[in-house]
């Protein structure tokens, strides 16, 4: 008998490296797919290490023939600044590939006749704001609020939030047994801030790169205005709420997507608390206008009273303790400075 296993597409990516550590000590079976072998220390904690990208359906193909997959977490996509230079290929990868995760857990589910949990990081970019004024009336803004995405990488959250709600809910409903198959859950997170690892491509990448280079000792170049505000997380809480929404039960679940955050700080207060902890540190201010004008679009403040209600969402860091007890210390140890 073939056993259950999860599959996490990106799992090399930042979200992939807390998840499958979280996951593995847990003592799931995990199978990955990513587009670059895992490193030295992921892989072995992988029962099956597929290479390779959610585009190839004949590797989706393999991977459904040898493998009883019961949850998969969908973490593979372009981020938001890469995804504005080569936006075809952002919505090939962040949309067909999605479609192609959605019918492959549809098949399946129909194969072992359980709906397969399918965990999908949607994201802040999903929210549009046509200019500052309204960006900073807005105050905290709900999920049905704003949504009115200016990226190529936010219109593909948001359209394939609503795909996966197709999938849960009115897929093949014209058909004799009409029974959901797939179990699509989202989360819409803040920008993440990991101490073990830097993101590639995002726009809320000033916040992670800031801290990592002034541990290193390196100079930054902030590429937003020291007033930027949007909401954030520490990488442990990213990781404990996808697991913590995979775990809901279905019947608490009363939203497709929900919005989560931690602290909202601007682009001055992490300086400023990265100067305290590195007093050497030389960041100074190069304004993207582009970036720029990515990060103005997103909300300051997220409502997420919708997932702390129906599954508890609790973060354990706010502002100063992610700093003071994770990040700082952790990011000290990683590149060996006092
Ligand atoms: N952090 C992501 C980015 O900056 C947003 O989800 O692209």
């Amino acid at each position: 008998m073939r056993k259950p296993v999860v599959l996490i597409t990106g799992a090399g990516g930042e979200i992939g490296h807390g998840l499958v550590t979280r996951l593995s000590g847990a003592g799931s079976l995990i199978i990955t797919l990513d587009v670059s072998p895992l490193d030295a220390t992921l892989a072995p904690l992988v029962t099956r290490e597929f290479t390779g990208s959610i585009t190839d359906l004949a590797l989706l193909d393999r991977v459904l023939a040898e493998f009883e997959v019961d949850r998969v977490f969908h973490l593979a996509a372009l981020l938001s600044t890469r995804s504005e230079f080569t936006p075809v290929t952002a919505h090939h990868v962040n949309v067909e590939g999605t479609l192609n995760l959605l019918e492959f857990a549809q098949h399946q589910g129909e194969s072992h006749g359980r709906p397969v949990t399918f965990i999908y990081p949607s994201s802040i970019a999903a929210f549009g704001f046509p200019d500052l004024d309204t960006k900073s009336r807005a105050g905290a803004v709900t999920e049905d609020q704003f949504a009115h995405p200016t990226t190529m990488y936010g219109c593909n959250k948001l359209y394939c939030e609503q795909l996966g709600h197709y999938y849960a809910h009115y897929y093949k409903q014209l058909s004799a047994d009409a029974i959901a198959r797939v179990d699509f859950r989202a989360v819409r997170f803040p920008g993440l801030i990991s101490a073990m690892t830097l993101p590639s491509g995002g726009t809320s990448d000033y916040a992670p790169e800031m801290i990592h280079a002034a541990a290193k000792g390196e100079p930054y170049d902030c590429f937003v205005r020291p007033d930027t505000t949007i909401p954030f997380m520490a990488m442990p809480d990213g990781v404990d709420a996808l697991l913590a929404l995979a775990a809901a039960p279905r019947n608490r679940l009363t939203r497709t997507a929900y919005n989560l955050s931690a602290f909202n700080p601007s682009a001055a207060a992490v300086r400023d608390v990265v100067v305290a902890a590195f007093p050497d540190a030389r960041i100074g201010y190069t304004i993207d206008a582009k970036r720029q004008g990515i990060v103005d679009s997103w909300p300051a403040a997220v409502d997420d009273s919708a997932a702390r209600r129906d599954w508890g969402f609790n973060p354990i860091y706010d502002f100063e303790r992610a700093f003071r007890e994770y990040l700082i210390p952790t990011i000290r140890q990683r590149y060996h400075r006092r």
